[in-house]
Order: structure tokens, then sequence, then C-alpha cells
């Protein structure tokens, strides 16, 4: 089925079911992410950190400060939201939610991928839509790998510049692609095509997983790559595996396979640990399974630099903005009590001091 569908695809005989099975899709994208069942939220490596607590911090709460730089930008958070939906008629509304809630509090925010317009004109109107709302919001486009190879320079530039974007995000799905029926499971050529779009974008190109997390030598060789910052999307949160699969019914080849797969991946703490050991000239930011201000907290104390949050943000906005606004005040408050029980009023203190253990009691 997935090589019939691409030829007819390439053809441009087909262009209007191929958009059709795009909606499809990521409606069902949306209604299955928000099951627990496709969370592996014990597989993150969070529940093993613990902070140090500080009993005497010598501060005061107010003076505890969360600001940031994006990229030379100031902003007034480390967070951002994790790149989400796109290209499908419920998209608008909840990236409207989003873009608002984001743009009031300072977040960053990822649109989902933005690869419809690279077959229909038409859907660059949701992007311009989308900056019009809010022309102060920092904004990421988005694109996959898969399509970022075969795409050419001057389609992915209008990406960016109908977005106005700020940064792409180039997110990387390897178990996704091999287990969705439509997918394109093809990365050759992946690292020259990143360079590619990395050298010739003039905003920075931060390269992204979707849940499977990034290896130590992945990381190595994304040194070279000229990408801005590795999210390193860990493992811990939403399994894009498990998602594909519960898209397929019981008894089906690609359902069975998921379940096999369905904690594959590289733990969100691991891959922060490891992209701090490769030391690349490339910011960290640390997403997959973050669901409090205290897990945004440990992550930032690994040395991450940014804190992304997908799932439960998306869950937040279809309740409505003013649930998403709190969940997002919440994160921000837990993560300036974190700093004050450990004793700092800003989070870059905790890349000069250790503030953190693991879970099991030492005993030296
Ligand atoms: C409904 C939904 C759609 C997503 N679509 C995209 C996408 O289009 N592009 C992308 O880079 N990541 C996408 N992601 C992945 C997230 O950006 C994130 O990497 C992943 O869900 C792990 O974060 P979480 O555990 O906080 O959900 C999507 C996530 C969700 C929940």
């Amino acid at each position: 089925m997935r090589g019939v569908f691409k030829v007819k695809r390439e053809d441009g005989q087909h262009v209007s079911d191929f958009n059709s099975q795009f909606e499809a899709r990521k409606q069902d994208h949306i209604r299955i992410a928000l099951s627990e069942a496709v969370q592996t939220r014990a597989a993150s490596g969070l529940d093993e950190i613990c902070l140090l607590h500080e009993a005497i911090p010598d501060l005061d709460f107010s003076e505890v400060d969360l600001s940031s730089t994006f990229f030379g930008r100031r902003s007034p958070v480390p967070f951002y939201v994790s790149s989400m939906t796109a290209g499908h008629p419920e998209a608008p509304k909840i990236n409207s939610i989003l873009v608002r809630a984001a743009s009031r509090r300072g977040w960053p925010m990822g649109v989902g991928s933005q690869r419809r317009e690279l077959t229909d004109p038409a859907a660059a109107k949701e992007w311009r839509d989308l900056r019009r709302e809010c022309p102060a919001a920092i904004l990421l486009g988005n694109l996959g790998m898969a399509e970022l190879i075969r795409a050419r320079l001057e389609d992915i530039q209008r990406l960016v510049d109908h977005l106005e974007a700020d940064a792409f995000f180039v997110h990387c799905n390897p178990l996704q692609e091999g287990l969705q029926a439509e997918g394109n499971p093809n990365y050759k050529g992946s690292y020259s095509a990143l360079e590619r779009v990395a050298r010739a974008l003039s905003i920075p190109v931060v390269v992204k997983e979707t849940g499977c997390g990034f290896s130590r030598q992945t990381m190595e060789r994304l040194k070279t790559s000229g990408v801005a910052a590795v999210d390193v999307a860990g493992l811990g949160g939403t399994h894009w595996g498990r998602v594909e699969g519960y898209r397929n019914p019981a008894g089906h080849l690609l359902h069975e396979s998921a379940k096999n797969f369905a904690d594959w991946g590289i733990p969100t703490v691991q891959s922060i640990l490891w992209a701090k050991e490769v030391g690349g000239d490339f910011d960290v930011w640390a997403s997959g399974g973050i669901r409090h201000g205290l897990d945004a907290a440990k992550v930032l104390s690994l040395g991450a630099d940014r804190v992304g949050i997908a799932q439960p943000l998306l869950a937040a906005a279809l309740q409505g903005e003013e649930q998403l606004d709190h969940l997002m005040s919440r994160f921000e408050f837990e993560l300036r009590l974190a700093l004050f029980c450990t004793g700092q009023n800003h989070y870059r203190n905790w890349k000069q001091q250790k503030v953190w253990r693991w879970k099991s009691i030492e005993t030296s």
C-alpha cells in the first residue's frame, strides 16, 4: 500500500486523496494521543532523579527569576509549546488557543508539521492567519526529516516565510514512519539534507525527535550539522509507535508489531545526559514526558537550556483557553518553587552547582 500510494502522489493524480488521508491521520493522532495507553511516563527516568532540598534558601521567593533567551531574544520563561497539530479542519482552532496563551505568557510555540503546504499551496493560509493573530509570538515552523530530504529549498523557505517563523524544527520519527501504513520510512540522505537547510535558512534550525530521543552517537554526528539546538524529545511521554499501533485493529501486523515496540526509545533523562557529554555547539532542549514544573526543574538541573511540553497542553487547550492558561501558570509556579527550595534565584545557577541526585540513597 505504502509504495502504491507514493507513486500515485508523485504522478500528481491523487493529491486530493493524499490531503484527505492526511487530514484523517492528523485527527486520529489527536484522538489517540489523548489516551493514557500511549503514554510511557515510567520510562522517562525523571522519577529516578531528586533535587537537593535547601532548608535555608537565604532568598525571597519573589526574587526567583525564570527569564531566558531564545537565540538572543529575551523570553520570560524557559518553556516552549512542542510542535503538535496542523493541516486539518480542527487545527486552526486548536492552534489559535495555543498561540494566544503562548504569546500572552511568552512561551515560544512550535506549529505541527507544515508538510501539507508542500502539496497544497492553499495550506499557507493557516500559517498566515496564525501569525496575524499573534504578531509578537515566537513561532517555530516544522517539517519531518523524510520530507526535508526531498523538499526543494525554496519550498522550505516558503513555509518559513508564510509563518514568519523565528526558528524551524526538523522532526525525526523513524519508528512512527515505519509503523504507519502510509508512512515514508526513507531517511537516506538525512544528514546532508539537514546541513543544507541549516546553512541556507537565515533562522536557527532545531532538530527534534518525537518521543524516542537521541543517542550519543547521533548527537556526535549532529555536531557538524549546523543545527542551533537539539530537542531530545525522549522516551517518557507520548509514544508514536503506540499511537500508530492503535490506528490499526488488533491482529493487524502494525498493531501487533507496535506492541513489541511500545517502550522503544532513549529515555529523556538519558538523552539529556548524553547531549551534555557530547558538548556540541548546540543548545539542548528537553522534552518527552515533561508533565509538571518539577519535571521541568529536573531537566534544567541536568543542564538543558529549554523545556518543551506537548500532550498535556493539547489536552488542556481542548478544554479551553482558561484551562490551558492555568496549566501553563502551574508549570511556571512549580519551577519557581523548585528553584526556591534549592536556594537559587535562577536556573542558570544550576549549571554551576549540581543540585540533583539519583533517587536511591547515597551512602558516601
Ligand atoms: C497530537 C500531537 C501531534 C504531534 N504532531 C507533531 C508534529 O507534527 N511535528 C512534530 O515535530 N512533533 C509532533 N508531535 C510530537 C511532540 O512535539 C512531542 O515531541 C512528543 O509528543 C513528546 O512530547 P510529550 O511527551 O510532551 O507529548 C505531536 C504530538 C502530539 C501530542
